[in-house]
């Protein structure tokens, strides 16, 4: 069976790859021995996904990919963007980054924003991208008490409800990280055949 690596040691990414992803064996960072923080300085989302994914090839040397997720506030500027995770400080603390965006953003009418994910695969030496988004507004307050990060002030469009007031399937089935994941799955399902 072919192998890949997942450059991350998130429990809950591994799973929904996993459960897309019965032809490969999935492994993650630790399985594969590296146990350090891998560097994350570029300045925008497909810069990170890239330098990550690179980290791994440039040790390893075998198939593997990295993804990054930014969420972007319009009247924002698309802040919070590739500092989503330290928005409000290094501790990458949810809710004081939540509590940061809505003071920021006060009573501001436009509340367009959007998450993105970009994946990026090294696949026999070459690199491929996927990108996956979920346009929506922010919240005014705090709805809903699933999900994780900026979930609770998200909703998507098409929806009365936040990604925080939605089961996992659900969301999976629309997010950022679900559509790039989607278009990974594709192209590893076509190179294996
Ligand atoms: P990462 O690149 O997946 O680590 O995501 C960076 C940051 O974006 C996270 O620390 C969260 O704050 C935020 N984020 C990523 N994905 C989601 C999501 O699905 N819901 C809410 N926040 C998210």
């Amino acid at each position: 069976m072919k192998r890949v690596i997942f450059a991350t040691n998130n429990p809950n990414k591994l799973r929904e790859v996993r459960q897309m992803l019965t032809d490969i064996e999935l492994v993650s960072l630790s399985d594969c021995g590296i146990t350090e923080d891998i560097p994350e300085t570029s300045e925008t989302i497909e810069g990170n996904s890239i330098q990550k994914a690179r980290y791994i090839y440039d040790r390893l040397s075998v198939d593997c990919f990295a993804d990054d997720t930014g969420l972007e506030v319009d009247a924002l500027g698309g802040e919070p963007g590739v500092r989503s995770a330290r928005y409000a400080g290094e501790s990458k603390c949810s809710e004081d980054n939540i509590t940061l965006l809505l003071d920021r953003l006060g009573d501001n009418a436009d509340r367009r924003a959007r998450f993105r994910t970009v994946i990026t695969l090294i696949w026999d030496g070459r690199e491929h991208l996927f990108e996956g988004i979920v346009e929506g507004v922010i919240t005014h307050k705090r709805h809903g008490e699933g999900g994780f990060g900026y979930d609770s002030v998200f909703m998507p469009d098409g929806y009365d409800i936040t990604f925080a007031q939605m089961d996992a399937a659900s969301k999976n089935a629309i997010s950022h990280r679900g559509r790039a994941i989607a278009g990974l799955v594709d192209f590893l399902r076509k190179a294996v055949k």
